[in-house]
This record gives C-alpha cells, sequence and structure tokens, in this order.
C-alpha cells in the first residue's frame, strides 16, 4: 500500500483531489492526508465524505509550515506529494529534506501561461486573449521557480468553441481531471 499526501489553500476548491481519490479508490493507494492551509476551506467537508484526514496547517509562516509538513509526511511515510491549488514557492531546504517526489497541476500547456501570479481565472484570461485555439494541462516536479520543473505529463485541449475565459477554464479542468489522477498512478507504479 502507497501512501501520497495532497497539498491544498485557501483558494482549492477541491475538484483534482476528489478526482484523484475517486480514481485511486479500487487502487492499493491512500491518501494519507491533505493538507489546508485555512480553517474555514470547503474541501475540509469533502475529505470527511471521502474518510481522508485533513490537517490543517497555517500559511502565516513558510518555515513552520514546512517543518509541520515534513513532521507529517515522514509520520504517515508519505511516497507522493500532489499539489492541488497550492500556489506558494517551497524553500530550497524543504525541497532539499522532502523525502518523496512532489508534484504540482498547471492548467496549461506548460512553459507557456506559467510563472509567478499565474493561477486560476488569470491563466485563462491570458490563454483567452492570445486568440489561441488548444489550452490543456501539465504535470510537472516542483522546484524552486513557479511553473519550472520538468514536465512530467501534458494533454491537450481543443477550445475554438470557447467564447470566454471561463469555458476556456472548464475545458482545462476537465482535462485536469483526467490527466492528474493517471499521471500520479503511474508515477506510484514506477516508485
Ligand atoms: C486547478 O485548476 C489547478 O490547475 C490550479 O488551481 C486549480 C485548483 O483547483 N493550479 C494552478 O494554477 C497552479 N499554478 P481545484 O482545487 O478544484 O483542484
Amino acid at each position: 500500500m502507497k501512501r501520497i499526501a495532497v497539498i491544498t489553500s485557501g483558494r482549492s476548491r477541491g475538484s483534482n483531489f476528489e478526482a484523484i481519490a475517486r480514481f485511486l479508490n479500487d487502487k492499493p493507494v491512500e491518501i494519507a492526508f491533505v493538507v489546508v492551509t485555512s480553517r474555514r476551506a470547503p474541501i475540509i467537508e469533502r475529505c470527511a465524505e471521502l474518510g481522508v484526514p485533513a490537517l490543517y496547517f497555517p500559511m502565516r509562516d513558510m518555515a513552520a509550515f514546512e517543518a509541520e509538513l515534513l513532521q507529517a509526511l515522514r509520520r504517515h511515510d508519505v511516497s507522493l506529494i500532489a499539489l492541488a491549488g497550492f500556489l506558494r514557492k517551497f524553500t530550497p531546504a524543504f525541497l532539499r529534506d522532502c523525502p518523496c517526489p512532489l508534484v504540482n497541476i498547471h492548467p496549461a500547456l506548460l512553459p507557456a501561461y506559467g510563472g509567478q501570479g499565474m493561477y486560476g481565472i488569470r491563466v485563462h484570461e491570458a490563454v483567452f486573449a492570445a486568440g489561441e485555439r488548444v489550452s490543456g494541462a501539465t504535470v510537472h516536479y516542483v522546484n524552486e521557480e513557479y511553473d519550472a520543473g520538468d514536465i512530467i505529463a501534458q494533454r491537450e485541449v481543443d477550445i475554438t468553441a470557447c467564447t470566454t475565459p471561463q469555458e476556456v477554464a472548464s475545458a482545462a479542468l476537465r482535462v485536469e481531471h483526467e490527466l492528474y489522477p493517471n499521471t500520479v498512478w503511474g508515477l506510484l507504479q514506477k516508485l
């Protein structure tokens, strides 16, 4: 049985967490815990429904957050971390000490439309404003820069029929929900 951790933020809706949890439900993988950075995060309710512990680590101080996270990763013997809507950079010290691979999903075709400030609807507004015909999602390893780690998997979606950034976001999110669970499962099988 492998164990993973999912790290979210106050802005996370929890839809990627839920997609991963449902996909892994019949696999020999357990979601050891979900990190939430707000006591009022709606994702806490989803965790309860799915029987996954939600650990609240406040984000006031990144060093304290990372120290709590490292302890939890070791305590639960976690094999992989999946970020889902977590928008902060990790410190080089944490990335060095982290006992397992750390991956993220981004709602566009990196390296385009990534980097600092590029999250949520801002990504899709930029894609839409540029008149792109294709968008998609990217799963990548996390390093010290925003959205810049090695790309693990990418999937495209045709957005020529989209008339608003919100429609681009919905198209990309459908791709995310397929790509992320499959990629996480593929990585776990290789560990
Ligand atoms: C997802 O669309 C994810 O790609 C994005 O945050 C959203 C979280 O949604 N992440 C980034 O933009 C990272 N740069 P969710 O909480 O419903 O999974």
